[in-house]
């Protein structure tokens, strides 16, 4: 854990590691090593990023070029030893230092009770302290800590022997690579807990996986473990896993730290140490009861956190106590888990419906009879592909099982094959479209079936709603029904329709006050200044997504621009590769999107980027500052943000790229240094107040 001084500190270091090296090579590399960790340490434990992206990127690289240089100077804690080297063939096995062990269960207050009883049994006292934290729905890992090192991390394989696979581990940015575990005189640690994947990353995963034709992963669980049995680490670092750590399960040390006797403690401790375990989370109760109604009030929440939640782990706080219990050969009898209901139902398959998607995708859809599953009734699940049916072996009129994580799409985890009787009918795919009739197609690379027909009806009613979504134009009250009932009504015909409705027409159908009206017509208004990447991401080209579309409109000044970009142009983008290259060349190189793209602008759409069309017209654009010594005017962090604001920027340190340094009272070594240099304009405050054009 940082201090509020040390954050201070290493902020200030970060900011000026970005603007000049020190002189000292093994300095700058320590020194960038720290304001990495650091930066990390708040982006994926604290969920409060530091530094801008690009800012973040530029101190790695600069570590990842120094290192290059000088190889002497790489050590396994360095933060660019998170980027994978080589693909490794498989994993060896390693054998645990103590068997990672299960938990018991328990469903109901009536079993936690009896597991209260056999607690104070074993412990021989009636007084004991529960700690109570949720049970993650993810992969356990083990890591191992020599001397404040990571050196292996390991899955649970059966509990006594693991996968050792270090080097995804140190892909998982939470992890800290290195801690001070020596100021506690700890030698070697063990530490435990589950690699989890965010529900919004998942998410984000799957509608990746869902552009580029590929089946989803069924849930975050199974996405967590198989990503980190990925044989190419760059590949794991691109999922974005995160970590949550909430055991010791070993350590040794000269005399016993402080910290290490209640389990509360412990994980306090390890939060200190920069690891990710769950302090928030966790709450002390004196007696079974309060945990009971603890555990009750709880499920109501489970679906708040950002990642998955199966439950709740009760465990005996004090490690004297846990110690006196022992084990059995299964589980800790000092620590249980309290499942929550389960989110898996049984029903039966109906039929299978065929979905026409805005890409011309052809998705098959189980239609299912109506089933409760967790607060949600399910009747509809969609299939994704051929593959995925044949796969699972699913049939008309088979018995499914069916679950919902979470927030999670409700799946098919697979048939009940055994309750079959012989009157279960193949699922037969079609040949055309079941809109327009087209006769459907199938890329050989492609597991879906697809609709070529562009005018398709199927596929223009998607593609505006798209265009529409949230997360695109964002355009409220629109909905799917209304383009579907504009569409077919003739009153919208395609994207740009959208900002010609004829509302006259529209307030003759039933069911639209003059103030819906109103709220549509305001809402399609607001979404002409929507920013340049929605728009991108709302025109629905193959394989951009909502990331893709930033990086396509952060590297343009106006749509157009995207015109000209040549296949080398749009590889040399941030993750752009050869299959968006292609889709994106094809889009902007196709009459019919040009055309569209012309009757935006015509509607009035933004399309500029203008983040980064603005500054360049702002007052200090292109010119670099720097504050030193005490304002009396202004407090420096107003200052920098009026710099930014009117499109100049703000270095860390005095170097030749400073183009202001602006000095209060009693500046030092910056001033200085700037005399110096004697490229550096000198500034008072009232003289940047002016130049800033504050004055008069
Ligand atoms: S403690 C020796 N705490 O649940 C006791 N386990 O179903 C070690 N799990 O194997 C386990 N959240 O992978 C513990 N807060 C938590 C947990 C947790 C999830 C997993 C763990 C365990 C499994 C048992």
């Amino acid at each position: 854990m940082y201090t509020a001084q040390d954050e201070q500190r290493l902020y200030q270091q970060a900011k000026t590691l970005l603007s000049a090296d020190s002189s000292n090579l093994e300095e700058t590399i320590q020194q960038l090593r720290e304001v990495i960790n650091y930066a990390d340490w708040k982006y994926y434990v604290q969920s409060e990023p530091v530094l801008a992206d690009f800012e973040y990127d530029t101190l790695f690289k600069k570590l990842t070029h120094l290192e290059g240089q000088y190889p002497e100077h790489v050590s396994a804690d360095s933060p660019t030893q998170r980027v994978a080297k080589g693909l490794s063939e498989r994993f060896p096995t390693v054998s645990h230092l103590v068997p990672m062990l299960s938990l018991d269960n328990t469903y109901n207050a009536d079993d936690l009770l009896d597991w209260d009883r056999k607690c104070k049994e074993f412990a021989g006292t009636e007084n004991i302290e529960y700690c109570v934290e949720p049970k993650y729905d993810g992969a356990s890992i083990s890591l191992i800590y020599e001397n404040g090192t990571l050196v292996r991390g390991a899955t649970r394989g059966d509990g006594v022997m693991g996968e050792e696979i270090t080097t995804n581990i140190r892909q998982i940015r939470s992890i800290p690579l290195s801690a001070a575990f020596a100021k506690s005189n700890v030698n070697q640690i063990e530490i435990r807990g589950e690699v989890v994947i965010h529900k919004d990353v998942f998410a984000e995963y799957n509608a990746q996986r869902a552009a580029e034709g590929l089946a989803p992963l069924a849930n975050p669980r199974n996405a967590a473990s198989g990503t980190l049995r990925i044989l190419d680490p760059k590949e794991v670092s691109k999922r974005k896993l995160s970590a949550i750590l909430y055991h010791i399960s070993y350590y040794t040390s000269d005399g016993t730290p402080d910290m290490l006797h209640t389990h509360y403690d412990s994980l306090n401790w390890l939060y200190q140490l920069g690891f990710p375990t769950p302090v928030k989370e966790m709450k002390r109760f004196n007696n079974i009861n309060d945990v009971i109604n603890y555990c009750a009030e709880f499920e109501q929440h489970r679906d708040d956190l950002a990642y998955e939640v199966d439950g709740l782990v009760i465990k005996v706080n004090s490690f004297d106590m846990q110690d006196k219990m022992g084990m059995t050969s299964h589980h800790p009898r000092w620590a249980v888990a309290y499942k929550f209901k389960a989110r898996q139902a049984t029903s039966k398959l109906l039929r299978v419906e065929f979905q026409v998607g805005r890409t011309g995708s052809v998705t098959p859809v189980a239609k299912i009879e109506p089933v409760p599953i967790g607060g949600v009734t399910v009747s509809s699940i969609s299939l994704f592909n051929e593959d995925v049916v044949r796969e699972k072996d699913l049939h008309i009129g088979d018995t499914v099982l069916v679950e919902r994580a979470g927030d999670v799409i409700p799946y098919i985890v697979k048939p009940l094959s055994e309750l079959r009787n012989g009157t279960e009918e193949d699922i037969v795919f079609p040949t055309h479209c079941p809109i327009c009739n087209e006769a459907l197609e199938k890329p050989e690379e492609e597991a879906v079936w697809r609709c070529i027909n562009i005018s398709c009806p199927a596929q223009v009613v998607e593609r505006i709603i798209h265009f529409a979504s949230k997360d695109a134009m964002d355009i409220r009250n629109m909905g799917d029904a209304n383009v579907r009932k504009f569409y077919e009504l003739g009153l919208l015909k395609n994207i740009p329709g959208i900002y010609t409705i004829n509302w006259e027409e529209v307030a003759k159908l039933g069911g639209f006050g003059s103030k819906s009206i109103t709220n549509l017509q305001t809402a399609i208004d607001n979404s002409k200044q929507q920013p340049l990447n929605r728009v991108i991401y709302g025109l629905g080209i193959r394989h951009v997504g909502e990331t893709m579309a930033k990086t396509l409109a952060n590297a343009v000044d106006h749509i157009r621009d995207l015109y000209d970009y040549t296949e080398e142009m749009l590889l040399a983008l941030e993750d752009v590769g050869p299959k968006v290259a292609a889709t994106v060349m094809h889009f902007f190189h196709t009459p019919e999107n040009r055309h569209m793209i012309d009757l935006l602008e015509q509607a009035g759409v933004n399309l500029t980027n203008q983040k980064k069309a603005a500054p360049a017209s702002g007052e200090l654009a292109g010119k670099t500052f720097l504050f030193t010594g005490t304002l009396s005017r202004f407090k420096r962090s107003d200052a920098e943000a009026l710099v930014e604001e009117k499109g100049g920027s703000i270095l860390g340190g005095v170097s030749s790229k400073l183009n202001y340094l602006v000095v209060g009272e009693d500046a030092g070594s910056k001033l200085e240094k700037a005399k110096k240099l004697g490229t550096v304009a000198i500034l008072t405050e009232e003289e940047f107040m002016s130049l800033a054009g504050l004055n008069g």
